[in-house]
């Protein structure tokens, strides 16, 4: 059974926190490391129970991991991949564990790999990574929960996406990268991870031009080689630690950020009055005494929009700011699962379609909730931080798949979080 935290109110959060790599941007460099046999090493590497997972699909695929998790150094070493089928045992442990097919099938010739498992915030469907493999020339089949990717060779094509997935951006780049001449992505995401992922690839000595932009070119070239690579800094758990502070009217600094990819977060934050100021080494987050943390209307959008994945984070911040609060999830079918729970500390929440309304109240209560999935969980914990009472989290599992022992430092900066094992 998972652990669950015992989480007592203590005050505002002070201090500084060091923010991990970033989950989104390791997961697929680690997928990447498949497409080249020779040794790679990457370098800030978060502690996460997600990037155990990769490890094990890829050993479980003959490749060799050696996990420094201390030090956030990880080496992969894909001489030995030698098997085509990908185990359900991992990879219905997260979604990007998907992303292998497409370095799989630029390898070996073909992929078998099942339908990914991951946070239950949606139908979460992969027709987009496969209709931009089957451009590239794979034969796609799907049976019995897997879908089977072949292709004898992969050739360059003109690809426009329906959506700017993030992951199929990430599925086609990285095939593309061993493909016969010129693929040209249209429409593609556009997040920090994707520039990470691209830097990741170029260094291995791939060609790609324009990532960060809707239109990526990749010439595809016919190996690549070993490399270093440090993953850049988690916007996401940057933003968890940012929203930690305006709720308990605390005052935090975040190094290893990039303030750039954070701009929505805080131009947000600076809306509902929390001040949020650059230092030498990254970002102070403050609450003004003066100023009450008030009411705003968020969208999530693909990047730069406001990001999907800090929603429930800002939701337990509007649930006790002054007014009422309009969130709108336009990225995922299914990502208000923290609503009932919220509602059960004493949230007024209403859903009607995909927004959530939110009436501020003064305080939240200390209850027993679930977290349901990994940001579900790290927004009833920030809402427990400033509750009356104490809150039992259950379903901790959920919060380390992407947070680095956030109780731990949350108690560094004077939190009180119990974990029971
Ligand atoms: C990634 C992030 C996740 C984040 C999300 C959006 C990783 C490991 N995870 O997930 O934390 O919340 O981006 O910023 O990087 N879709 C399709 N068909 C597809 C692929 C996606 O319809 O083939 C839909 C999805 O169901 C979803 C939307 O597109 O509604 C966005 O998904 P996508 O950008 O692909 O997210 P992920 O890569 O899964």
């Amino acid at each position: 059974m998972s652990d669950k935290f015992i989480i007592t109110p203590n005050g505002p959060l002070k201090g500084d926190v060091h923010i991990s790599g970033a989950k989104n941007a390791v997961l697929p460099v680690l997928a990447a490391t498949l497409l080249t046999g020779q040794q790679c090493l990457v370098q800030n590497v978060p502690n996460l129970s997600d990037v155990e997972a990769m490890c094990g699909l890829l050993e479980s695929l003959g490749a060799g991991t050696r996990w420094d998790a201390v030090a956030g150094n990880l080496t992969v070493c894909a001489e030995g991949l030698d098997k085509h089928e990908a185990a359900y045992e991992w990879v219905g442990k997260l979604r990007a564990s998907f992303l292998i097919i497409g370095p799989m099938l630029a390898r070996l010739g073909r992929a078998k790999v099942p339908l990914p498992g991951g946070c239950a915030i949606g139908s979460r469907p992969v027709d987009l990574h496969l209709k931009g493999l089957a451009a590239l020339g794979a034969e796609i089949e799907h049976a019995h929960g897997f879908i089977s990717a072949s292709a004898s060779k992969l050739t360059g094509a003109r690809i426009y996406l329906d959506f700017p997935s993030v992951g199929a951006t990430e599925s086609i780049m990285m095939a593309a990268s061993l493909a016969q001449g010129q693929t040209i992505l249209e429409n593609c995401a556009v997040e920090p991870e994707i520039v990470d992922l691209a830097n990741f690839l170029n260094a291995a000595g791939a060609d790609i031009r324009g990532a960060g932009t809707d239109t990526v070119k990749i010439n595809g070239t016919q190996t690549l080689r070993g490399v270093t690579h440090s993953v850049i800094p988690d916007r996401i758990e940057a933003g968890t630690f940012m929203v930690a502070a305006a709720l308990t009217r605390g005052d935090i600094r975040l190094t290893n950020v990039m303030a750039d990819h954070l701009k929505p977060v805080t131009a947000k934050l600076k809306e509902v009055n929390v001040s949020v100021a650059e230092t030498e080494d990254g970002l102070r987050v403050f609450h003004d005494p003066c100023a009450e943390v008030i009411a705003a209307d968020i969208k999530t959008m693909p990047y730069p929009g406001f990001p999907t994945d800090m929603q429930a984070l800002f939701m337990s911040l509007m649930a006790t700011a002054a007014g009422t609060s309009i969130i709108t999830e336009t990225v995922f079918e299914n990502r208000f699962m923290q609503v009932g729970e919220l509602k059960r500390m004493g949230a007024e929440i209403k859903i009607e379609s995909r927004s959530a309304v939110i009436e501020g109240v003064a305080q939240l209560a200390g209850a027993q909730v679930n977290a349901s999935d990994l940001r579900a969980g790290a927004a009833l914990m920030l809402a427990a931080l400033n509750a009356h009472g104490k809150t039992e989290l259950h379903g901790a599992a959920h919060v380390d798949r992407g947070y680095c022992a956030l109780d731990t430092r949350l108690n560094a900066l004077g939190a009180c979080v119990q974990r029971i094992s």
